[in-house]
């Protein structure tokens, strides 16, 4: 499995905990900055993790500022993106499950790094269900 990660300033410091948890875990991460804590704009990182998802270069892709929130609205924005905001292990599990999420953004203001690597690795290890219905739906998104 391959990774791509991004963030802003808001979520750098979180970033950096999950670049080591996933060197740990040995997963190949490509990581496209920020490259530090200075203001910067996150639709600017959003774009660039959600192109590697979509040349089909990465697998997956996780997308961390304040909130999460403005990270997943740019990511949505590109087609066949599937961007899910998940603060919790349920939503990570259920979004990889039903979804077929392939970007998973958190907020690094909302949570600690203790939930967000245990969303990290649910949202990893989860396949999506294959079922029909869930096909459909994605299949219907515009
Ligand atoms: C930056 O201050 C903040 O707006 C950003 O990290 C994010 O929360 C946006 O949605």
């Amino acid at each position: 499995m391959k990774l791509a990660i991004g963030c802003d300033h808001g979520g750098f410091e979180l970033k950096q905990e999950i670049l080591k948890h996933l060197k740990e875990r040995g997963i190949e991460t490509t990581d496209v900055g920020c490259p530090d804590s200075t203001s910067c704009d996150y639709p600017v990182y959003a774009k660039k993790v959600t192109e590697l998802v979509r040349s089909g270069e990465v697998d997956l892709g996780i997308l961390i500022c304040g909130t999460g929130i403005g990270m997943s609205m740019a990511a949505n924005k590109e087609p066949g993106i599937r961007a899910a905001l998940c603060h919790d292990v349920f939503s990570a599990k259920a979004t990889k499950e039903h979804n077929n999420a392939n970007v998973l953004c958190m907020g690094a203001r909302v949570i600690g790094p203790g939930p967000a690597l245990m969303i990290v690795d649910t949202f990893l290890d989860t396949p999506f269900s294959e079922d029909e219905r869930h096909i459909r739906r994605i299949s219907l998104f515009s």
